[in-house]
């Protein structure tokens, strides 16, 4: 395999954070004393009452307990905001960029958001939201959502965003698991010039809510929508008759900050729970260092903050380091598809962070909306979610950073809290595709996926495993210790599993090779294929169901559904409409399957378990690898879904 590396330029190595020499010292330093790195970092952070216990952590299956700084307290919303009102008060927190270009983008300074967060947190205080209760968050991306993240922060309420792409039973599903008071909406979410009315969702999941949820609602739009008396209450109104002050709580370094839901490869989404000391220190850190953040500095994630990447790396890991943070409204391609460009020009964005589905399709527009560009503020560029394909980081390199930029390509997790393999742009030579070397104090390993032995050779290829914590860990499932045990520490015990394959080269490079289980991943987001049965099969007409990724160009994985209607149902055109739809109003437009599939019977082993790998298999238009088909109770089924996909185009 030919493969090309990139080596930092010498300007850019002297300049940084962190050269290659100083990458190896402190490597090996956090490994050979994770406490004495810890905690050194650690003390960065303004607490409330130190720490004087740093780790306290244990992988053992049936016992997996997870502290960073267990007797120290912090406020986090005080370490993002108060923190820096001093040396940075008028500095510019948040530039937000709406989703409409001509309208005015909003600096909010770090006064501005301190003022603005703590009104939200006494509108909070006033519902009798108190610390430890839950508030689910269902916004687009507006100032709103940050204020709310940091309000909660700040009177120890924790968050629980709800992605607004989400349907209302998703919601609902969502709002249920968590016990929460109070669900923060909008009117309607502009995006790429349309609206989607978010309220009226919020209304419908309501309906299956305790009616003791009180909805705030952000007039954003000034669209329409209805009002319930007594449920449903003004939040900018009352934001501007509440107090300017409010104490920020303190809160134990292990109180759970936010819950996030997240696919798995069974049953419902689950909540990963993370820390506040341990997620701030570890977002913030690595946001420093792997995007090489500097003071001043404007840094773009194009990520929604109703995913991982955009608690981390818009919100808590930039405001922690007292940054210039971009939120944007809007879609890379609309009004056209130089949008990205223009903003990047317009803020002079320094350090700029998306998936690869969005570099994919704007790829496919080709260079002009690039080039017509000034890009001469950009620094560095990264990505996150899925394996980057040479061909768009190639494109990434050269249109984009004109062969000059460092590329970062950040492998990570909801469950992880932040980057866990990514190169130093100062210090790691890169190779497209590879997300490269481990973060300070990370220890992956590749063991062999059945004997579950680790493979010490340098090059090694199986699943990845993490071998001790990291203060960024998720620390539980929300209200099921036991699922978080089962999920992550009981198929390899001692290691957290992270579900990825993964290859390392000659060099210790990391290649990932994409999800072991049966989650697929579809433009940068998790998708559990039960999920998406589930929905498939709870339509009348569908008497069974199984769901597989397969190569889409631009999504990275599509969703390939293959469907057993009931007796009698006709295979129609009509029926396909219907169940896409349906997908849509149960999970959300995300969920819905890029091709469906009429399989009047499904590949199954004697015991009905349905073999998933040779759906896999068809789905890719791979014929003649399908690996032993002898145990199938009924082998013609496979001849009858080949004819079917070869037809299919
Ligand atoms: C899964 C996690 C972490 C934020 C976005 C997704 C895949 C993530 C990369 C990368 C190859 C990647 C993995 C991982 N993934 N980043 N740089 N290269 N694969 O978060 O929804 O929790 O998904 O995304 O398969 O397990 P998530």
């Amino acid at each position: 395999m030919s493969e090309k590396t990139y080596p930092p330029s010498q300007e850019f190595a002297e300049n940084a954070h962190i050269d290659a020499a100083k990458y190896d010292e402190m490597y090996a330093a956090s490994i050979k004393d994770p406490e004495g790195f810890w905690a050194g970092h650690a003390r960065d952070l303004d607490w409330i009452e130190p720490f004087t216990k740093v780790k306290n952590t244990s992988f053992k299956h049936g016992n997996v307990d997870i502290r960073w700084f267990e007797d120290g307290v912090l406020n986090v919303a005080a370490n993002c905001i108060d923190r820096h009102l001093e040396t940075r008060g008028d500095q510019t927190a948040i530039i937000f960029e709406p989703d409409d270009p001509e309208a005015a983008a909003q600096h909010i300074t770090y006064k501005e958001l301190h003022e603005n967060v703590c009104r939200f947190a006494n509108v909070l205080l006033s519902q009798g939201i108190m610390r430890g209760d839950r508030v689910v968050i269902y916004l687009p991306m507006i100032p709103e959502a940050a204020y709310a993240m940091l309000a909660c922060a700040r009177i120890g309420a924790v968050h629980s965003i709800v992605f607004a792409g989400f349907s209302a039973d998703a919601l609902a599903n969502r709002i249920n698991n968590s016990g929460a008071k109070v669900l923060i909406t909008a009117d309607e979410a502009p995006r790429g010039g349309r609206k989607t009315a978010l309220k009226s969702n919020a209304d419908a999941a309501l309906l299956h809510c305790s009616d003791k949820v009180r909805c705030l609602v952000v007039k954003h739009t000034g669209g329409q929508t209805t009002w319930i008396q007594g449920r449903d209450i003004d939040l900018k109104a009352q934001m501007e008759q509440a107090s300017p002050d409010c104490p920020a709580r303190p809160m134990k370094a292990e109180d759970p900050l936010f819950i996030l839901y997240t696919s798995g490869s069974t049953g419902q989404p689950k909540g990963v729970v993370h820390s506040s000391a341990g997620y701030l220190l570890y977002a913030g850190l690595t946001h420093k260092y792997d995007f090489d953040y500097h003071d001043g500095d404007v840094f773009w994630c194009t990520a929604d903050v109703g995913w991982v990447t955009g608690h981390s790396y818009i919100i808590y890991g930039p405001l922690a380091n007292g940054a210039t943070t971009l939120m944007f409204e809007g879609v890379p391609t609309w009004p056209d598809a130089s949008r990205f460009w223009q903003v990047c020009e317009k803020h002079k964005v320094n350090q700029f962070y998306t998936a690869p589905t969005a570099i994919r399709a704007l790829m496919a527009q080709g260079k002009e909306p690039v080039e017509k560009c000034d890009l001469s503020a950009l620094k560095l560029l990264g990505t996150v979610g899925e394996p980057i394909n040479p061909e768009a980081w190639n494109w990434y390199n050269e249109v984009v950073g004109k062969g000059k930029l460092p590329i970062v390509d950040t492998w990570w997790q909801t469950e992880t809290g932040g980057h866990l393999l990514t190169p130093l742009p100062g210090a790691t030579a890169t190779k497209p595709g590879s997300c490269t070397k481990p973060f300070f104090g990370i220890e992956p390993v590749i063991l062999d996926a059945t004997s579950g032995e680790e493979i010490t050779e340098t090059e090694a290829e199986g699943v990845l495993c993490i071998k001790d914590s990291w203060p960024g860990q998720m620390r539980t499932v929300y209200g099921d210790h036991e699922r978080f045990e089962q999920t992550y520490f009981s198929d390899y015990k001692g290691y957290y599993f992270t579900g990825d394959g993964c290859r390392r080269d000659k060099d210790g490079y990391y290649w990932i090779t994409g999800r072991v289980d049966d989650v697929i991943n579809v433009s940068g987001h998790r998708m559990g294929t039960a999920e998406v049965e589930s929905a498939l099969v709870a339509h009348p007409d569908v008497a069974e169901a199984a769901v597989v990724g397969y190569p889409h160009d631009i999504k990275g994985q599509g969703i390939y559904a293959y469907v057993t209607v009931m007796n009698g149902v006709e295979e129609t055109d009509a029926l396909r409409k219907d169940l896409e739809k349906w997908v849509r109003s149960e999970i959300g437009p995300i969920a819905k399957p890029d091709i469906i599939q009429w399989a009047p019977g499904l590949p199954k082993t004697r015991s009905g378990k349905i073999m998933r790998r040779i759906l896999r298999k068809i789905a890719e238009n791979d014929f003649d690898t399908l690996g032993d088909t002898s145990t199938l109770a009924d082998p013609a089924v496979v001849d009858d879904l080949i004819e079917k996909r070869k037809a299919q185009k």
